[in-house]
């Protein structure tokens, strides 16, 4: 299969290597007659991410097709986030086809939630969270599974909030004493120790307790020792970072083609 595959290794003394996929930013823009006043923006946006993604070979369902078949050869499949650009029958029905009987964990993205990019708000996600995650399997808020004696987080970081249950959910898997690999949409990099963070948080409608909970949790994602490295999208191109003495890494677009490939031995 065709993909422009990001290759990550990372060593933490596994007895065997466990080989991980990564897939984020499949951004679905479909419509049909059920969301008709959405059908023509949808085209444009098909257009502007086919411009983004240079003119590749496949939209974007063909690769996510493509990059679930492609899943078997790997031990584990995480998605995190922007599987739909906005919010419409097409997109969830199609999203769910494809994943449905597939093995994956899902953390949401920014989009999962939007009626039109630009439009979000903690109101809009609150109200739709339990239609969104019917189409996915697991829980979209933060999941973890132990694999090959790592254990993989994948947690909705979409708005740059993390709540108390994630950060609780996390502390009990550090309790098990085995080295964790966190994903999540927005790089952590850019998690709301910033002034920017702050800002977009307070203008997406989150209380001041809320946003010292983010920091508070970002902290200590930062400063846990067990937690080894970070692996995010929403950029939509390939970056690395060293955060605080940890790597971490974003992968482009499955709009594009990329997808990450990981081995950790
Ligand atoms: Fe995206
Ligand atoms: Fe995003």
């Amino acid at each position: 299969m065709n993909f422009d595959s990001n290759k990550i290794e990372l060593h933490l003394g596994l007895e065997k290597p466990v080989r991980i996929l990564h897939l984020t930013d499949i951004h679905l823009s479909l419509a049909d007659d059920r969301n008709e006043n959405m059908i023509q923006y949808a085209a444009g946006r098909r257009n502007t991410f086919f411009k983004e993604g240079n003119f590749p070979e496949r939209d974007p369902v063909g690769y996510l097709e493509d990059a679930m078949e492609y899943a078997k050869d790997f031990d584990c499949t995480v998605i995190t986030g922007d599987m739909v650009d906005f919010v419409t029958y097409a997109n969830y029905d199609t999203a769910a086809k494809i994943l449905a009987g597939k093995d994956y964990l899902f953390c949401a993205g920014n989009h999962e939630f939007t009626p039109k990019p630009g439009t979000d708000s903690m109101e809009l996600k609150r109200g739709s969270w339990d239609y969104i995650q019917s189409h996915f399997r697991g829980n979209m808020h933060i999941e973890s599974r132990i694999v090959g004696g790592v254990n993989i987080i994948a947690a909705d970081n979409g708005f740059r909030l993390w709540t108390k249950e994630q950060l609780d959910l996390i502390k009990g898997e550090v309790a098990r004493g085995l080295p964790i690999l966190l994903f999540c949409h927005v790089p952590i990099a850019n998690e709301m120790m910033t002034t920017e963070g702050k800002d977009s948080a307070r203008r997406l409608g989150y209380t001041e307790e809320e946003i010292l909970q983010s920091v508070e949790t970002a902290q200590y994602l930062r400063d846990e020792p067990m937690i080894k490295a970070f692996f995010a999208g929403h950029g939509h191109h390939n970056q690395y970072w060293d955060f605080h003495g940890k790597p971490s890494y974003m992968t482009g677009g499955l709009f594009k083609g990329i997808l990450g490939e990981i081995t950790v031995d």
